[in-house]
């Protein structure tokens, strides 16, 4: 066995990362890490307090308070599709963060310099020491700018959209797939054109296009490249 990475995978919204970065660490037997279950986590406890999105001080005192875990889903969760369960202080939101409604408030608190140190700085304690695979839209260019190995993951918008509908649809959420399309393409925006820290490719990832690849081949690939860089 080979030396255990850090494997840093990046992209838009419905791009595949939670899904192929689970399944990279199954693989390997890495640890596997939502950075974006973190930005969701303070945002829902922003809006069950009511604090407005536009109070940066206060958004950032909470973020300060909060306390977030991660920890890995039960053999049945993970049957049942479930990557990361989430704790935000101690009570679980796994399911709670993954509303449109989250979405949309995690991408403007995103947008705060304040927020993101806080959470950039438990992300790189969650994973020192690498065999870790975490996914979000910074990790290749901030949290682990010398991660051994970094993914830009894509899809065209289109596709994204459809991926996130058909996810809504069997949840029993009734939103249409222009809505979804309009959700995913503002958030995009905003992740692409926010000052501190934007969704951009590392000049040193691998770009990924997986529109018309499957999670398994998706995975397999990223695994691959894993395994040659491990050997190098
Ligand atoms: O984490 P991210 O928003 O990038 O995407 P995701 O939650 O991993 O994937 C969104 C949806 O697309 C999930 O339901 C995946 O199962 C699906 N997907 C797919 O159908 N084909 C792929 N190659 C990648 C993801
Ligand atoms: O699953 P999906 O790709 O839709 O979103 P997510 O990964 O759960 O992230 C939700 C929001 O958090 C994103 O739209 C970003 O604004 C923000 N985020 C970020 O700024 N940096 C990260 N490393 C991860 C997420």
């Amino acid at each position: 066995m080979g030396r255990r990475l850090t494997i840093a995978i990046d992209g838009p919204a419905g791009s595949g990362k939670s899904t192929v970065a689970r399944q990279v660490a199954a693989m390997l037997g890495y640890l596997y890490l939502d950075s974006g279950a973190m930005y969701r986590a303070v945002a829902l406890k922003a809006l069950e307090r009511g604090t407005g999105l536009d109070k940066h001080a206060e958004l950032e005192s909470l973020t300060r308070e909060t306390h977030i875990e991660l920890k890995a889903p039960t053999a049945e969760q993970e049957a049942a599709g479930l990557k990361n369960r989430v704790f935000l202080d101690g009570r679980e939101v796994t399911e709670a963060i993954r509303t449109a409604e989250v979405a949309q408030a995690a991408s403007q608190l995103a947008t705060i310099a304040g927020v993101r140190e806080v959470l950039v700085a438990e992300q790189q304690r969650a994973g020192q020491g690498g065999g870790v695979v975490m996914e979000g839209r910074d990790i290749g260019t901030v949290v682990f700018p010398n991660a051994e190995l970094k993914i830009f993951l894509e899809a065209s918008p289109e596709v994204r959209a459809q991926r996130r509908w058909k996810e809504h649809q069997e949840k029993g959420d009734h939103l249409t797939l222009i809505e979804v399309l309009q959700e995913v393409r503002e958030r995009d925006k905003r992740d692409r054109e926010r000052k501190v820290s934007p969704l951009v490719r590392a000049k040193d990832a691998v770009l990924v296009d997986n529109t018309a690849m499957g999670i398994e081949e998706t995975a397999r690939l990223i695994v691959f490249l894993a395994n040659e860089r491990a050997a190098s």
